[in-house]
């Protein structure tokens, strides 16, 4: 490599911590992007990102300063996506670890600094919006140093909304960050993809580091994971827009552009080399994401099938995470079950279908991926309600396990705890961030996922009163009592409703859903059943009362017969819609079945 003065780095956070605000500043400092085309967090493209303040997707930035050329990986902030952290932190030498200096260390600050530690990089810790009058630098600095052995001097400090200390932060990741280490430019090709993103003109786009060898225009290459061929299209870095150049050096981060139609054959992790002279070994840290979380995803009208299914095809293009198999309900048609790695990846996804297919959609509520074994000793991997045996040919059931960490202030901890108990939560251990103040805890708990799916991080929020942040990680298998809950409406089962309950709470959440159910469904013109089952047995039942409406109201005098005929198809009509169970499920139900 012949340039000494490239450094390769990247911001890590908990969220809302100001990294993508940082990136922005430094962008206008490096003159990257002019002042007058900044628009506040650059690097985010989402729209949805950018409502939500939310960084998902990672963008990599190529900037000049100095006589140094600097990398700038942006990662997510969001424990759904750890593992692409992780292998964006795989491509560069150091992380500026960026603290809000008014909340102090936070549960995925700690997560993030373990990803980085883990890789051996260069930690630069950095507090952030010291222009906030609650900011208390002297604490958290304190905080820091316990926490990564630091010195008080080693720590900036920086607004990045005012732009105050940011050139300092800059010089110091110019003086701290290692340039890339290279033997030789002679090795073949080794790149790191730590991104990938489809274009509709370019084909799949994969962002990466060079570790070994030269990425040229026109060589062709293999990726060594999924063994897929293609040739290099182009290379280039942005800045923040692509700008393409002539070649990516061993050391370099930038882009390579493919002739591959499908991401999945690009994936985050994997290692591209020469197709003719490939190396022996693919870059460590390959793993294939899994999903966590599934849920039936079905058009609200029947009719919508085929545009789902295209629309969900083309989610697929950009989102390498998403799996998706086709389903039948009976009642919902057809549709999709799709997985995601995590609740706010589920969010996303819906959210985006209805914004930019403006598709209506119905989800199920979500459900974890149990093991199961039935007493004839078949193995079955549950993701549906629907596909669990019946209790009989059950054998074992097994649920995800996490390794759940929460910061939380002294206060509060009896709030958690008891919160973390109600959800099976077993307790590990507790520590303290700082051995100078024992104000907050870091609580180390063992959790079943399905806990942490339902509603905790709301209810989290609301027992330390906004202060607690958790990060959490798959641990392993464990054995778990669970049932199928059923909800009838109209005596109809509604199989968007149903879901996996721990047998022990089956009559509690039973109960719960059918009285938050009583509660958001419109009133009918019938008299209304709403029900809860297990196994056919009903646990617990609501009535709602009809609605009223006089059909003959507008009717002056004494026309017996035709009053006679309204009233009769109106209870013509009231048995057809029961019979048909064609009660309008509102989102605000759905919502309420999350909450228990
Ligand atoms: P994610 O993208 O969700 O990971 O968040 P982030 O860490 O990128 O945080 P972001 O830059 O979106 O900032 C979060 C909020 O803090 C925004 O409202 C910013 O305007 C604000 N903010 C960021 N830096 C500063 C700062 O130095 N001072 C003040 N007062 N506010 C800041």
């Amino acid at each position: 490599m012949k340039d000494k003065n490239i450094r390769n780095f990247s911001i890590i956070a908990h969220v809302d911590h100001g990294k993508s605000t940082l990136a922005d500043r430094m962008l206008e400092i490096t003159e990257t992007v002019e002042q007058r085309d900044m628009q506040d967090q650059h690097l985010d493209t989402m729209d949805l990102e950018q409502e939500r303040g939310i960084t998902i997707k990672l963008q990599p930035v190529r900037m000049k300063y100095d006589d140094y050329t600097l990398n700038l990986i942006d990662t997510p902030g969001h424990v759904d996506f750890n593992y692409e952290v992780s292998r964006s932190l795989a491509a560069v030498e150091s992380v500026v670890l960026l603290v809000d200096a008014s909340q102090g260390v936070q549960a995925q600050t700690i997560a993030n600094l373990y990803l980085a530690l883990d890789q051996d990089l260069e930690i630069i810790p950095v507090l952030n919006k010291i222009d906030l009058p609650n900011a208390d630098i002297d604490k958290r600095k304190i905080e820091l140093m316990d926490l990564i052995g630091c010195d008080a001097d080693d720590i900036k400090t920086c607004s990045a909304k005012t732009g105050e200390g940011v050139e300092s932060v800059l010089d110091e990741i110019i003086d701290k960050t290692p340039p890339p280490t290279v033997d030789t430019d002679d090795d073949p090709l080794r790149a790191l993809i730590f991104d990938s993103h489809y274009d509709d003109y370019r084909g799949v786009i994969a962002s990466v580091r060079v570790v070994d060898g030269v990425a040229e225009k026109g060589t062709k290459i293999k990726l060594m994971e999924s063994e897929e061929e293609t040739q290099i299209m182009n290379t280039g870095f942005h800045s923040p827009h692509m700008v393409e150049n002539e070649k990516l050096e061993t050391g370099q981060i930038g882009y390579i552009a493919t002739d591959l139609k499908n991401i999945d054959k690009v994936r985050v992790g994997d290692t591209i080399t020469e197709a003719d002279n490939a190396a022996n070994k693919p870059l460590p840290g390959y793993k294939e994401v899994k999903p966590m979380v599934f849920a039936g995803i079905f058009p609200k009208h029947g009719d919508n099938a085929k545009e789902l299914r295209k629309a969900i095809n083309k989610m697929k293009l950009s989102d390498s995470a998403l799996v998706f198999e086709p389903e039948h309900s009976q009642a919902l048609g057809y549709g999709f079950r799709c997985g995601f790695l995590g609740m706010l990846h589920l969010e996303i996804f819906q959210e985006r279908l209805r914004r930019e297919f403006d598709l209506d959609i119905v989800a199920t509520v979500p459900s974890v991926e149990y093991h199961v074994t039935k007493t004839d000793g078949e193995e079955l991997s549950v993701k549906s309600p629907e596909d669990l045996p019946s209790k009989q040919k059950i054998e074992t059931i097994e649920e995800p396990w996490m390794s759940v960490e929460i910061i939380v202030p002294q206060e509060y901890i009896g709030n958690v705890m008891n919160l973390v108990d109600e959800r099976k939560g077993n307790y590990q251990t507790t520590e303290y961030l700082s051995t100078s103040d024992n104000q907050r805890a870091i609580l180390k708990y063992d959790m079943p996922l399905s806990a942490l799916i339902t509603d905790f991080y709301d209810k989290l929020k609301s027992a330390s009163k906004g202060y607690a942040s958790l990060n959490y990680e798959f641990d392993e298998y464990r054995e778990a009592d669970v049932v199928k809950l059923d909800i009838l409406v109209a005596e109809e089962k509604v199989e968007s409703l149903s879901t996996l309950v721990w047998e022990d709470k089956a009559y509690r959440v039973g109960r719960k859903v059918v009285d938050s159910l009583a509660e958001t469904l419109p009133k009918q013109q019938f008299k209304l059943k709403i029900q809860a089952a297990v196994g056919g047995d009903v646990i617990a039942a609501e009535h709602l009362s009809a609605l009223r409406k006089n059909v003959t109201e507008d009717l002056y005098g004494g026309d017996v017969t035709r009053k006679r005929k309204l009233l009769e198809r109106q209870k013509e009509q009231k048995k057809k819609m029961k019979k048909s169970g064609s009660v309008d499920i509102p989102k605000e139900a759905y919502l309420s079945v999350l909450k228990r």
